[in-house]
Formats: structure tokens, C-alpha cells, sequence
């Protein structure tokens, strides 16, 4: 059975010691300083805090015996050099296994351009990090391999209104139809731990991806419970 990936997308939020205390909360949620029982085997999990916290929230993880990963939320389009303020790829990959690419915050607020989307995910590839690109139409959606895909739709991110899982399932069998049936699509906007199952169970969607309901360890842990 496919594993389904919850990935949680802290955005510019938290300090090193609030990380602490999610930490310890998110552990307490799911019992699993002492076991793992309490989380299913078919499930994976990975935090994206911002590139400060990675190193924090690694060392913490690390303790658990349990199927969690961390991510990045950016990665810069360039290999190395004279880029002040970028962190590539090649330093990610001693931390992160994922890495979120074209998110529409960064779209919006950055500029960001499908070219450099795709210069983010070629990093990303050359350094064995798995890209997870997120589009909100499929003009965005570009036939690589080894991607995961995350459908966001504009009016769902942070306005507490999801998309309907059927239409989130439509979606999902389009990029599937033209990327090819193995690539694996996420829905990601507004998910909470009263609606992540609906998404999950749709049978072309292969998990979630959580903005606002991840800070809260209580209800993230929520979230994972219900899957
Ligand atoms: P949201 O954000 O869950 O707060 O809507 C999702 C995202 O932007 O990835």
C-alpha cells in the first residue's frame, strides 16, 4: 500500500524556542517518545520549518524513533557562489530529504517565475533532495519525473475555505493523465483535522499539505491521527 505524506508548511513562523515546545506537545499528541504505536505504518511525516529552525528541529527528531522527515520550503535556483542570502541544495541535502518548490507565497511575493521553479527543482534533483512543487493550475504543472506534486488552489490557501475533495481529485487525475500515473499529488489549503481525511481518501490523492493547522502541534497531531 502507498505511504501517504503529511507535510506540514510552517512558513515564516516560530522561534528556536517555540520550536521546542511544538516539539515537546507534538510528542506528547501522539505518544511517541515511548512507541510509535499510535502512528500508522502507512503514514509519513515532514516538518518544513524555515531554514534557521532545520537544525533545532533535527536534532529533536532525531530522538524519535518514528517515520518523521524534514523539509525546506525553498532552495536556491543556484549550485553555489555569489548568491548572498540563497541556501542550495547541496547544503539542504545534509539536513532535508524534501524540499517545497513554487509555493504561491513565494510566486506572489517573490517573483518567482516557472523558470526558476524548474532551475529549484533540477537542484533539488541533482542533490537527491525530493522536490514537492506546488502549482495551482496545470500551465504549471511540467512533465519531470522524481516530483511530488502539491495542487493549492489561490482560494484555498489560508482563507479557511478548502477546495472540495472531488474537485481536488479531478485535478490530481489531470496531472496524473499528463505527468504519468506513478507521480504522486498532494492537496494542500485550509486542511484541518476535520477535513484531511476526505482528501486522503480520494483515491488519486496521495496526501496533504498543512499551512496554519501545523503550528499547532495539538491539532497536527490531530491531523495525523486521523489518517
Ligand atoms: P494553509 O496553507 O493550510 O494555511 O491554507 C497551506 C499552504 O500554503 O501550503
Amino acid at each position: 500500500m502507498e505511504k501517504k505524506l503529511i507535510v506540514a508548511n510552517w512558513k515564516e513562523n516560530k522561534t528556536a524556542s517555540q520550536t521546542t515546545e511544538w516539539f515537546e506537545k507534538f510528542g506528547a499528541a501522539l505518544s511517541i517518545s515511548r512507541s510509535r504505536s499510535k502512528l500508522s505504518i502507512n503514514l509519513e511525516v515532514v516538518v518544513c520549518p524555515s531554514f534557521i529552525l532545520i537544525p533545532v528541529l533535527n536534532s529533536q527528531l532525531s530522538t524519535l524513533n518514528s517515520p518523521f522527515r524534514l523539509g525546506a520550503q525553498d532552495v536556491s535556483k543556484f549550485e553555489e557562489g555569489q548568491y548572498t542570502g540563497e541556501v542550495s541544495a547541496k547544503m539542504l541535502r545534509d539536513f532535508v530529504s524534501y524540499v517545497i518548490v513554487g509555493h504561491s507565497e513565494r510566486r506572489e511575493h517573490f517573483g518567482e517565475t516557472d523558470e526558476d521553479v524548474n532551475l529549484k527543482i533540477e537542484q533539488c534533483l541533482k542533490y537527491d533532495l525530493t522536490p514537492i512543487v506546488c502549482v495551482s493550475s496545470l500551465e504549471q504543472v511540467s512533465t519531470v519525473s522524481d516530483v511530488i506534486f502539491a495542487y493549492e488552489p489561490l482560494s484555498a490557501i489560508g482563507t479557511g475555505k478548502p477546495d472540495t475533495p472531488e474537485n481536488a481529485q479531478d485535478f490530481a487525475q489531470e496531472i496524473k493523465t499528463e505527468v504519468g500515473q506513478n507521480v504522486k499529488v498532494l492537496y494542500g489549503g485550509s486542511v484541518n483535522a476535520k477535513n484531511a481525511k476526505s482528501f486522503v481518501s480520494q483515491p488519486d490523492i496521495s496526501g496533504v499539505l498543512v499551512g496554519e493547522a501545523s503550528l499547532d502541534a495539538e491539532e497536527f497531531g490531530k491531523i495525523i491521527k486521523t489518517l
